[in-house]
């Protein structure tokens, strides 16, 4: 992806797509010293950046008086962190950057780019959290209010900035334009601890008269239902907060903040809840009300709230967006006024329907992701969650229908109500989903292949919903710490989600216990339980993976105190290097169980090993050498309670053994006679996985890594029971809660614990990037590539490509007979490193020979690597 700036730079280096915290000018961050980051454009001979001179301002000229920092970075390095005079709240900065590449060559000064700091202090916010009570009924059925205020301005306004937040879902609009496309704003944070607001630019929204401010609230994380606890769990009714801050051509500042003096109407939100789904009555909007000019009747006063008493701080993550929109596969008529659609995929999000009725005709749209053997909608599996969305017609045109503040797991929808049949024109679905642009992809010559790493997008897609939850439909949609730990790394790769997964592990600290154990869920909600083996483990285990993918070591400063506070607690919760695993062990195996204390111990030697390595790398030594300690301790005791001397487990499971290799737990001696007894637990099971949400985030690369990635490679393509082609091949178009979701012989299975879109089983595309197609960060960024590619039987070619912060690197691979080819891509200022297989001779790198080569370095540009086997 070249932007235009980068293809105007001619034939000089050049610094491009400048970004401030990975965005592009953003306003209103809060990090008091923002990472500043930049791609290098160079022209050849010049590989690589040699310095960069950075300088920050405070207007575009850059004129010396106006400069009030500048940096400097020695060799390759493309980002660094503002490191001038501390900055105020609403300051902007203007930045570039001049870049020598490794010729001697300096570039021109880039093009500007900027920054603007949102509200720092508490003390700048003199807006208040106002909502409505509606005197009728205050309980969760309870209309969500429209908000409304109006002001006039007599000047042009030449800077204007909204600040909003909500405790629930708001959308404002400034004269008629909705701020912003994310839908479930602000997010959900424990809102004791900690509100995100979103900061806008809407200047040029603003007209000289009158304006007018609207907003539409919804109940959300914050007075909805969440999972199977119930209604209300941080409030009542949801409140909104507002400050707009307008500079005036004539110097002045206008400041409308929420406050009493706004007004509030029912609005036609009869009923709005994330799991239960939306009820619009279309009648009760009342007209014009987001324009200027007088208001009708029915606008009521609204009252000052108490916030919940968390510190309001800048969203630092894209939000929710539309991610996509699908058209119908199919509109069946299944009786009078019924019609059932088939989107041919299972997605989280809503419909949007166009469609005239009458006034006060009410149509009904059930959602689920699978139908029964009558080939009605299974909603079995939804447990409480109604997924119901009901809109009454104002009458007289055709008329949008579309729920704003509700999301649905489904594949199929059932439209009843209607006067007549839906044609797929009329009826589109939007997938909504945290995924962000998507970054990274995969392909390979096996169709059945491909079709399990789309499953795994769409999991992933629908699992990364407002933030990384374990599935999208039945009453749960929770922050579970062990999906997380399972699919961040796939996720990291195929979707730009660092953010997400930054601002998540903030909330994984809020909810840490002051024991130091972090809760199973996060945000922390109702009754679930902290500690266990594998789940409480992401805290210190997610992280790395972050910083994997980034290379920004702050996502490991920021956490370092919390996952310390862990580290005390697995120190109290092990005796003699043994932990006791706790609640939930290798979630949904199909095998028997592996022990808990297995688990637990090998949890004990793998996050104390991870965290003495992140120790080590911040300099926190002494951190480090008490950890490791607990690691080796962990280990011993690993060793002699689970492992025989010949490297057995003494109760075999697959789980046990893929934990224990891919932990390094077994001596260097009998690694290969455990990975063997592994690989025989499997083809005793006629060549299939048995593992659970533990065991199988491992296994594939433990194979792989011991000698066994013919038997990785025949897992993946394998379509019986259980398997991920065996769902795929009955129409799986996501990755399935469990193995055993539903069989031809027992149908579905326990309705309590069966979600067809659930992204933890998701594990297999990792294995998929990086083992199959073979592209992995050679070093934290990407700032070198291991290109790795493993040709198994039956498979002649795969590829996968990865946008880094440093531009786009794709592998690509082709057998032919004897012959394999490796096509490269590397982006400037990196490298790649090509491990060619063990057996090959005659290797050429673009054409020429390299002697007995088994590893490859080629600088940016376009590659192609031959060899023969
Ligand atoms: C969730 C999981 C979670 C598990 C804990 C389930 O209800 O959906 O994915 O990790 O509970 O055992």
């Amino acid at each position: 992806m070249i932007t235009a700036s980068e293809a105007r730079s001619g034939t000089e280096p050049a610094a491009v797509g400048l970004r401030v915290e990975r965005r592009t000018d953003p306003i209103g961050i809060d990090e008091p010293r923002p990472r500043l980051s930049w791609r290098v454009h160079l022209e050849k001979p010049a590989i690589r950046q040699a310095a960069a001179a950075v300088q920050v301002a405070t207007d575009p000229s850059f004129r010396r008086d106006a400069i009030t920092w500048s940096g400097a970075v020695i060799g390759p390095e493309t980002a660094t962190a503002y490191d001038g005079p501390s900055l105020a709240s609403r300051d902007q900065r203007f930045w570039r950057i001049q870049l020598t590449d490794d010729r001697g060559r300096t570039s021109r000064w880039s093009e500007s780019a900027s920054w603007e700091m949102g509200l720092l202090d508490p003390s700048d916010w003199v807006a208040r959290w106002i909502g409505w009570i509606d005197p009728a009924r205050a309980s969760w059925s309870a209309r969500s209010p429209l908000l409304r205020r109006a002001f006039r301005l007599d000047q042009t306004a030449v800077r204007a900035r909204a600040y909003v937040s909500a405790l629930g879902f708001v959308e404002l609009h400034v004269n008629g334009t909705p701020l912003g496309d994310d839908r479930m704003a602000p997010g959900w944070t424990d809102y004791r601890q900690r509100i995100q607001y979103q900061s806008f630019d809407v200047a040029n929204l603003l007209r000289i008269g009158e304006n007018v401010l609207g907003a539409r609230l919804g109940r959300g994380w914050f007075a909805g239902e969440i999972a199977a606890f119930g209604a209300e769990q941080y409030g009542d009714v949801p409140a909104l907060l507002v400050q707009l801050e307008v500079a005036l051509a004539d110097g002045r500042r206008v400041v409308v903040a929420s406050d009493p003096s706004w007004r509030a109407h029912p609005g036609p939100l009869v009923s709005d809840d994330l799991l239960m789904g939306e009820s619009i009555d279309a009648r009760d909007e009342p007209s014009g009300w987001l324009e200027p000019g007088d208001l009708g009747g029915g606008w009521q006063p609204t009252v000052v709230r108490a916030g919940p008493g968390g510190r309001l701080v800048a969203q630092r993550d894209p939000g929710v967006r539309i991610a996509a929109e699908l058209e119908p596969r199919s509109i069946t008529a299944a009786g009078p006024g019924r019609v059932l659609i088939d989107l041919g995929q299972n997605i989280a999000g809503h419909l949007r329907v166009r469609a005239s009725e009458p006034a006060g005709t009410t149509i009904t749209v059930r959602h689920a992701e699978v139908l029964d053997d009558a080939g009605e909608l299974y909603v079995a599996n939804l447990r409480s969650a109604r997924q119901t969305d009901t809109y009454t017609f104002r009458g007289g045109g055709e008329e949008i229908v579309e729920p704003r503040f509700t999301s649905h797991g489904f594949r199929y929808a059932e439209v009843s109500g209607l006067s007549g049949g839906l044609e797929p024109s009329q009826v589109t679905a939007r997938a909504v989903s945290s995924m962000g642009p998507e970054i990274g992809s995969f392909a390979c010559s096996d169709e059945l292949v491909n079709a399990i790493h789309r499953n795994v997008v769409w999991g992933l897609r629908g699992g990364l919903v407002g933030l990384p939850t374990d599935c999208p439909q039945r009453d749960e949609r929770l922050g579970w710490t062990a999906d997380a730990a399972a699919f961040a790394p796939s996720a990291l790769f195929l979707g730009d989600t660092a953010a997400l997964f930054e601002r998540w592990l903030v909330d994984l600290a809020d909810a840490q216990l002051p024991s130091g154990a972090y809760p199973d869920v996060a945000p922390q909600i109702g009754v679930t339980g902290s500690g266990n083996a594998g789940w409480a483990d992401v805290g210190i285990l997610l992280p790395p993976m972050v910083y994997r993918e980034t290379g920004d070591r702050r996502v490991l400063e920021r956490q370092y105190e919390s996952m310390r506070r862990f580290l005390a607690f697995l120190e109290a919760d092990q005796v003699g290097g043994v932990r006791h695993g706790g609640r939930y062990g290798d979630w949904l195996a199909l095998e028997g169980a592996t022990s808990l204390e297995l688990i637990g111990t090998a949890y004990l030697a793998h996050s104390a090993r991870t965290f003495a390595g992140v120790a080590r790398l911040l300099g926190r030594t002494g951190d480090a050498a008490r950890v490791d300690r607990l690691a080796t301790r962990a280990t011993s005791a690993f060793r002699r309670r689970f492992l025989t001397a010949a490297g057995s487990l003494v109760h075999e499971t697959q789980t046990g053994y893929a934990l224990a290799l891919a932990f390094g737990l077994v001596p260097r001696a009998v690694r290969q006679a455990a990975a063997d007894r592994l690989a025989a637990t499997i083809e005793t099971a006629g060549g299939h996985l048995l593992t659970g949400f533990l065991g199988t985030t491992v296994v594939l690369d433990v194979l792989s890594d011991h000698g066994h990635h013919e038997l990785a490679a025949r897992l993946v393509r394998q379509d019986t029971y259980p398997s991920w082609g065996f769902q795929a091949r009955h129409g799986a178009t996501t990755i399935w809660e469990r193995w055993d979701g539903w069989t031809p012989e027992h149908g579905f299975a326990d309705p309590g614990m069966n979600s067809f879109n659930h992204a933890a089983f998701g594990t297999v595309a990792g294995w998929l990037h990086e083992r199959l197609a073979g592209l992995a960060p050679g070093t934290p960024g990407y700032a070198t590539m291991l290109v790795r590619p493993r040709p198994p039987a039956g498979i002649d070619w795969a590829r996968a490509a990865h946008e880094s912060a440093h531009g786009r690197h794709a592998v690509e691979w082709r057998v032919d007979g004897r012959h394999l080819e490796i096509s490269v891509d590397v982006p400037p200022n990196t490298f790649a490193q090509v491990a060619v297989p063990d057996d090959s001779r005659n290797v050429r790198v673009d054409g020429r020979r390299r002697p007995a080569a088994r590893r490859v370095v080629v600088g940016w540009g376009h590659h192609v690597v031959e060899v023969e086997r």
